[in-house]
């Protein structure tokens, strides 16, 4: 599955229109990402991470440019979809990761995953729970199935989040600042979790971050100034040992 396209930007670009006037928050973004790829964009606040992965999921409208995503066996103009239309092919393509988790407050955990199940009709219900106990289970979290949020910690209900996102087992993740709110303990072991979805699952994830420690524990990385992607510098995560004795 290695070097297929799975995700493309072609010229993208994002102007919002303010009172203030318009604002671009990116600029002509051309990327590839592909397939079992586990990519990093780092910029800082305000780069335009954000706006970058509502263009790739299709939550935001762009201004210029194209979004090809090709999954499930075809290939999806992002841009030329119906607001409909985006909503079910989001639903079937890719699971979303925030930051604040976003967890329903009133549905226990295993509630919060089978939801996503129901309403897009992929299994039946009885199967919806089986799944989720699965997927709680991959995520380290099945013990506490039935507790509600609030119950549980930040990292935990990281973990459900990232869980209630392969719901509907999408080959792609969008990740917005997952770690942002954790410890660095917390936020390493939801690293963690993201990269076994890669090398074990076959998962595409495209995470966006401001923390720049994380640079090095991408398979790649790139980094967004003020809406600009940076031209990429090939560094050598792991530089080979001197030979010197
Ligand atoms: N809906 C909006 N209307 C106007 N400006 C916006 C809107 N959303 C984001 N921006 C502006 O666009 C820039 C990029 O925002 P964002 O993508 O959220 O950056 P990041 O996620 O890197 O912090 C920021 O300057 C922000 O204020
Ligand atoms: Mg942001």
């Amino acid at each position: 599955m290695a070097n297929i396209p799975i995700v493309e930007l072609k010229n993208v670009s994002k102007t919002y229109s303010t009172a203030a006037g318009d604002f671009p928050a990116l600029r002509n973004v051309n990327l590839t990402v592909n397939s079992c790829e586990f990519l990093g964009v780092v910029g800082k606040s305000g780069a335009g991470k954000s706006t970058l992965l509502n263009m790739i999921n299709g939550v935001d409208e762009l201004t210029n440019g194209e979004v090809f995503v090709n999954s499930n066996g075809s290939r999806i103009s992002v841009h030329n979809l119906s607001e409909d239309e985006k909503a079910l092919w989001r639903g079937k393509t890719m699971g979303v990761v925030y930051q604040s988790f976003q967890l329903l407050p009133m549905l226990t955990l295993i509630e919060n995953i089978t939801l996503p199940m129901d309403l897009a009709e992929n299994f039946k219900p009885r199967e919806s729970r089986e799944r989720a106990m699965e997927l709680l289970h991959l995520v380290e979290i099945d013990e506490h199935a039935d507790k509600l949020p609030a119950f549980i910690s930040g990292g935990q209900q990281q973990r459900v989040a990232i869980a209630r996102a392969l719901a509907n087992d999408p080959e792609i993740l969008v990740a917005d600042e997952p770690t942002g709110s954790l410890d660095s303990v917390t936020a390493d072991h939801i690293f963690d979790v993201f990269s076994r979805l890669v090398d074990e699952r076959g998962k595409t994830i495209i995470m966006v971050t401001h923390d720049m420690s994380l640079k090095s524990r991408f398979t790649r990385c790139l980094t967004l100034v003020d809406g600009e992607l940076q031209d990429e510098v090939k560094v050598d995560a792991k530089p080979k040992r001197s030979r010197k004795q």
